[in-house]
């Protein structure tokens, strides 16, 4: 069976930045390690006025086509995962094709374009789109460019203010990828939650604690349906395991509770038995509560061990390096965790050709997609092209008030957005140019 898969991606991060602990923690009134130890973040990425998801998602698109010699004909599908829409007509593909047609003399015409929503998970069914609309043979031999792009802002004084970020991944679907090949196995954890939702509004209803605890629930479902089809999985299984990450103290929460399920029945909890005695086992108990209360205990221990420390250190730490410095970028975070491990990876003279990874992905309202990739050839020199440093580097960094402004801007307010003086200066990219006269957005390339 021909491979499919990431064939290249590109990330565009909103060009201001946020600093969390010497900015935002004190003019909250907060310690500055609740953000950088408690959830892991230590600044956030924001547009800037004249940025917003199509920007983001076209300017990703075009450097990601540019790099690869495309032209609009090689393409067959473009798909936008995003949660910031401002259309529920128009799909913001449809923008961007636009945006691309500008640049360049073909157009894309022939090509089929959608967008997808279930919250942060539906990158991930974007490229599921992609993958199936390949392997049914319907693609006449072009490539599929999936964007997922947001602009992850909360009400000013939610708890999730913390956590926000934005910008954009694209990626390039395609037959031979030279980046990962995804395998064909899936697990699915899906139930109608409320735990954060947009109804026909901007900010989202967020109940952030129990958000936490759905994505742990719907995880462990998509684990256990993963493993149906694929078989029992360990911790040496793969080298990377990116998740979807909102904060990186919530993949914390996520990989201990992977790592204990990935270890039952293994030589890993023999070996860790003698330290820490075996994990209980729910037939022992015949109260739930003592059951529950003897694996937290359990839990607590393992990770306090070097065993699960290491495992941690090796195959999670190296995905979140980019969250740290960008947030929640919703539909593109398990993405850019992705490029984060392989990134580490190449600058730690790693060779991961063959490697596999498991990606958990994850949308609230909610559903938990786990699949596998296997690490392709090509991999080094695409992860050697990408900009993320520079991108990330040369990001204006906002004062808190600047920061109210900006949160003002982007709440789709068009008076607002219409006044709004810009901190950075356009640099062949496309810009936001203001509303047409059916109340649509209009964009122009500046080079
Ligand atoms: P909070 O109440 O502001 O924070 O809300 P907290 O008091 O729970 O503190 C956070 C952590 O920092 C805790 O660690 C504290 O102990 C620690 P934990 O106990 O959880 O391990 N902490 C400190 N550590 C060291 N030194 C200190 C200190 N102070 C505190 N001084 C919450 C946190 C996540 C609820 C909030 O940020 C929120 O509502 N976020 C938005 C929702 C969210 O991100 N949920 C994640 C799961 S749902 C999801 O991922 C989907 C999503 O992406 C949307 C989609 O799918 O579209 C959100």
């Amino acid at each position: 069976m021909t491979a499919v898969g990431i064939d290249a991606v590109e990330i565009r991060t909103g060009k201001l930045e946020l600093d969390l602990a010497e900015t935002f923690a004190p003019a909250k009134g907060e310690s500055p390690e609740k953000y950088t130890k408690g959830l892991g973040l230590h600044a956030s990425s924001f547009p800037d006025t004249y940025e917003d998801i199509v920007t983001m998602g076209a300017n990703a698109a075009h450097r990601l086509m540019e790099r690869k010699g495309l032209e609009p004909d090689d393409i067959g599908r473009i798909d936008v995962a995003t949660e910031s829409a401002f259309d529920n007509s128009k799909p913001v593909s449809t923008y961007i094709a636009g945006c691309l047609e500008q640049v360049y003399d073909g157009d894309f015409h022939h090509a089929n374009k959608g967008e997808r929503k279930f919250a942060c998970v539906a990158g991930t069914q974007s490229i599921d789109d992609a993958y199936n609309w390949i392997r049914a043979g319907r693609h006449r031999g072009r490539k599929a460019i999936v964007v997922a792009t947001d602009t992850a802002l909360y009400a000013r004084g939610d708890p999730g203010e913390a956590t926000q970020g934005a910008g954009a991944v694209a990626l390039l679907i395609s037959e031979d990828p030279d980046l990962v090949e995804l395998s064909p196995e899936q697990g699915f954890g899906s139930a109608d939650e409320t735990d954060f939702l947009k109804p026909n509004q901007q900010f989202p209803s967020v109940d952030g604690k129990r958000s936490v605890q759905v994505y742990l629930a719907r995880m462990r479902e998509a684990v256990e349906d993963f493993e149906s089809v694929w078989g029992e999985i360990e911790p040496g299984d793969f080298t990377l395991v990116p998740f979807h990450t909102p904060f990186p103290g919530m993949v914390r929460k996520a990989a201990l509770l992977g790592f204990r399920h990935m270890t039952r029945n293994t030589h890993i909890e023999e070996e860790l038995a003698e330290e820490i005695g075996r994990q209980p086992r729910h037939e022992a108990f015949d109260d739930e509560e003592a059951f529950r209360d003897a694996i937290s205990e359990y839990t607590d221990k393992l990770k306090e061990t070097d065993t699960y420390a290491a495992w941690y250190d090796d195959v999670i730490e190296p995905t979140l390096t980019i969250s740290r410095q960008v947030g929640n970028w919703y539909t593109g975070s398990v993405h850019v965790a992705r490029i984060s491990g392989l990134k580490q990876a190449l600058e730690a003279g790693e060779d991961l050709t063959g490697e596999r990874l498991l990606v958990g992905s994850y949308g609230s309202g909610a559903q938990a997609e786990i699949h596998a990739e296997t690490v392709q050839p090509g991999w080094e020199e695409e992860i050697a092209e990408l900009n993320v440093d520079e991108q990330l580097d040369s990001r204006y960094s906002i004062s808190f008030e600047e920061y109210e402004h900006i949160h003002d801007v982007h709440n789709h307010d068009t008076d607002t957005q219409a006044d709004a003086e810009e901190f950075t200066t356009p640099d062949e990219e496309f810009v936001f140019d203001g509303w047409g006269r059916m109340g649509e957005r209009k964009y122009r390339y500046v080079g």
